[in-house]
C-alpha cells in the first residue's frame, strides 16, 4: 500500500465536506413561503392586538375606579338611619321635634288628642318626612296656626297644604298626606329613624305609629 501524504489544506477540505450542517431538503422551508408581506401582516396584527388589549385593560380599570367611587360607604344623614334621641325625651302629646339631618319630624302621639288637627287616634312615635308631597317645600309644624278654630297643624308655606299632627292632609293642593319613615327602638330606648325607608302618606298614617317600652304614655 502506497503511503499517501495528505496536505493540511486537503485535510480541512475533507473535514468540511463531511460536516452535516445542511438541512434536509424535505424539512427546509421554501424561501418563497415566508414573504415580506406575511411578515408585515403579522406585525400589524400584533400591533392591533396590543392596542385593543391595552385599551380594554384601561377601560376596565376606569370602570372599576368609578364603581369603587360610587359604592356607598358610611352613608350618613338623609337616606340613611339617623339617631333621634331616646324614648324618654318624647312626652306624649307634645309638639313634634324637628331633625334637620334626617329631614323629618318626630312626635309621640297621644290617642286622646282628638281635636281636628290632633293624632287621629295614633298612639306612639310617628316620623313624618318634612318634604311636602305637593311640590317639595319644607313643611313646618305651626303650633299657633289656626285652621277652622283649631290650633296646631303642619302648614306648608308654599301653597297652604295643611296636615294634622299625624300628617293627614286636610286642605290644599297636596295629592296625599305626609310621607312617613321607618322607626326602630333598641333595648335601651334609643330611637333610629331610617330616612331611606319612606312610605307614602295616606289615611292610615296613624296606624304607623310605633310603641316602645319606656315611651311616656
Ligand atoms: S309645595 Fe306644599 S302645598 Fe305646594
Amino acid at each position: 500500500m502506497a503511503n499517501e501524504t495528505v496536505s493540511p489544506t486537503d485535510a480541512w477540505k475533507q473535514a468540511l465536506a463531511t460536516r452535516k450542517t445542511q438541512v434536509a431538503d424535505a424539512a427546509a422551508v421554501p424561501a418563497a413561503a415566508v414573504t415580506p408581506l406575511d411578515q408585515d401582516v403579522s406585525r400589524r396584527n400584533f400591533i392591533r392586538a396590543s392596542f385593543w388589549g391595552g385599551l380594554g385593560v384601561t377601560l376596565l380599570g376606569s370602570v372599576g375606579l368609578l364603581l369603587d367611587y360610587l359604592y356607598p360607604r358610611n352613608v350618613k344623614g338623609f337616606g340613611a338611619p339617623v339617631p333621634a334621641g331616646n324614648v324618654k325625651d318624647f312626652v306624649k302629646g307634645a309638639e313634634p321635634k324637628a331633625f334637620s339631618e334626617g329631614q323629618f319630624w318626630l312626635a309621640n302621639l297621644d290617642p286622646a288628642e282628638t281635636r281636628a288637627g290632633g293624632s287621629g287616634g295614633a298612639a306612639g312615635l310617628l316620623a313624618l318626612w318634612r318634604k311636602c308631597p305637593h311640590l317639595g317645600c319644607t313643611v313646618p309644624w305651626r303650633q299657633s296656626f289656626d285652621y277652622e278654630g283649631d290650633k296646631g297643624w303642619y302648614r306648608c308655606p308654599c301653597h297652604g297644604s295643611t296636615y294634622t299632627k299625624a300628617g293627614i292632609r286636610v286642605y290644599g293642593p297636596a295629592p296625599r298626606s305626609m310621607d312617613t319613615m321607618a322607626i326602630t327602638v333598641d333595648a335601651s330606648g334609643n330611637i333610629t329613624v331610617d330616612t331611606g325607608k319612606i312610605t307614602k302618606g295616606g289615611p292610615d298614617n296613624p296606624t304607623r305609629a310605633v310603641k316602645a317600652p319606656g315611651l311616656p304614655t
